[in-house]
């Protein structure tokens, strides 16, 4: 029987969310975990591993970077994010792609990603740096997310995961 690990990084816990949703839909053995939390190795004791992340500067947070770099080819992995630019927008797909990218040792079942609202605080410091100020305007109308929407979303993305997983 296939074991499913769901990890996150949240900083503001929309991340988090999500991962909770996806936690929620999977059937059969499994386990939630921060990466802060990930023992050495933990991941090999699981076939399935469902990975998530806020983008951060159109990437994907340093802290992860080594985690699917170091997946191992015989896993299967899901992939999500949650970002202040809108679904679909280059901006918020640039982070994704990357972590195929470094993830690409492994099998690679699917990704998906929601608007994740960044507080109103940050936004203020993030519309003045040059770096940020593309994406932070942009942020400003994701004030509301992740909600029951995304939630459902997610949910539909792990369902399917699982199938997929299934198949092979
Ligand atoms: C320092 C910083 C950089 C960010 N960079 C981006 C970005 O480049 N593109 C984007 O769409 N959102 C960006 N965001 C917004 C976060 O990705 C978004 O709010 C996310 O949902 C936060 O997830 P969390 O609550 O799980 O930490 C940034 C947020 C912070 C704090």
């Amino acid at each position: 029987m296939s074991k499913t690990l769901i990890i996150y990084f949240s900083k503001t816990g929309n991340t988090k969310k999500i991962a909770e949703a996806i936690y929620k839909t999977v059937e059969g053995e499994k386990v939630i975990k921060p990466v802060n939390e990930l023992q050495k190795n933990e991941v090999d004791k699981y076939s399935i591993i469902f990975i998530g992340f806020p983008v951060y500067s159109h990437s994907v947070p340093f802290s992860l970077e080594g985690i699917l770099k170091n997946i191992s080819p015989n896993k299967k992995i899901a992939l999500f994010s949650t970002h202040g630019t809108l679904t679909g927008s280059r901006l918020s797909r640039e982070a994704l792609e990357y972590a195929s990218v470094l993830a690409s040792k492994a099998n690679v079942l699917g990704s998906f990603s929601c608007r994740g609202k960044v507080s109103p605080k940050a936004l203020e410091v993030l519309e003045k740096l040059p770096e940020h100020k593309a994406w932070a305007e942009m942020a400003a109308s994701a004030s509301t997310h992740p909600d029951e929407s995304d939630l459902e979303d997610a949910r539909s993305f792990a369902r399917w995961i699982m199938t997929l997983a299934a198949q092979d």
